[in-house]
């Protein structure tokens, strides 16, 4: 089945987070589509590849020097159409989502900034450039709802809120820079839904059964989403159901 019909055929595209909930569904369901030609699957871990198309590869979002390896490497054999960056971090033992100001943390702040923004920000460094100059081509970064100033009108969970704030303005200033180098490439940021993953899972009291999205379900969207944005587009952020997020 072809999905990314807006996209070059024989495209290639790169995904960091493979190990991921929603990165693993990506990684599975870009092996399926027809135009494309070749995963690039970026994990903290080592994976054997499940399909021939897939090419496994190491980073972690912490050594840069593991993202630039990456990019020489997958470089040596061409440019790509497509990145889409699943990483993330809510909770693990330095991180708990705060409740009031009363639980800001330096150390979850760091931890935070170091996933959600700065990760990012250092593949984009190392992968914009690698983009398709003279095609469509797309960088895309999941982000969150809960990053939108404009929408928060619950409060609480500060860093994490935060640090996808500072991931939609790094979104925004390499779109401004990406649309010099090439007027159709996009720069997004995605907000996957709800999605029962490791991250979601101690906070998904609540939330009804048809608003909790299996991995598959949200990469099908997203993947979606992206094949339908156009060139005005870059610089935003856009939610499962294609709607625009305001920053
Ligand atoms: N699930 C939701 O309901 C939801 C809602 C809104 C937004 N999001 C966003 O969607 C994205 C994916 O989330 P998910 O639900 O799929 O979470 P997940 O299953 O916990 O996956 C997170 C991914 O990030 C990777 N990662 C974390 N730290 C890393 C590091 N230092 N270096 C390299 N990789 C690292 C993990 O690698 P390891 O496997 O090695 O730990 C894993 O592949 C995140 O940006 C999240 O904020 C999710």
């Amino acid at each position: 089945m072809t999905r990314l019909t807006s996209f070059q055929p024989g495209m290639r595209a790169a995904v960091f987070g493979a190990s991921g909930g929603i990165g693993a569904a990506l990684t599975e369901l870009l092996a399926t589509d027809e135009s494309v030609a070749q995963i690039y699957a970026g994990a903290r871990t080592s994976a054997a590849a499940v399909r021939d198309k897939i090419v496994p590869f190491r980073f972690d979002l912490t050594n840069e020097a593991s993202i630039a390896d990456a990019a020489a490497r997958v470089s040596a054999d061409g440019s790509l159409d497509l990145v889409i960056v699943a990483t993330g971090v809510l909770h693990d033992t330095a991180l708990q989502p705060e409740k009031t100001w009363r639980d800001i943390s330096p150390d979850a702040f760091a931890r935070a900034f170091a996933i959600n923004a700065t990760g990012p920000a250092l593949i984009a460094k190392h992968f914009l450039p690698l983009l398709a100059r003279d095609r469509r081509a797309a960088f895309a970064a999941l982000s969150a709802r809960v990053g939108s100033i404009e929408d928060n009108r619950l409060g609480g969970w500060t860093a994490y809120r935060a640090s996808k704030a500072a991931l939609h303005q790094i979104i925004r200033t390499c779109a401004i820079e990406l649309a010099r180098k090439n007027k159709v490439a996009l720069c997004v940021a995605l907000h996957p839904g709800t999605v029962d993953t490791a991250l979601s899972a101690p906070f998904q009291r609540g939330v009804t059964p048809e608003k909790l999205f299996t991995p598959a379900y949200s990469a099908e969207r997203l993947v979606s989403v992206i094949d339908g944005l156009s060139p005005a587009d870059s610089g935003h952020a856009f939610a499962w159901d294609g709607a625009r997020i305001p920053f």
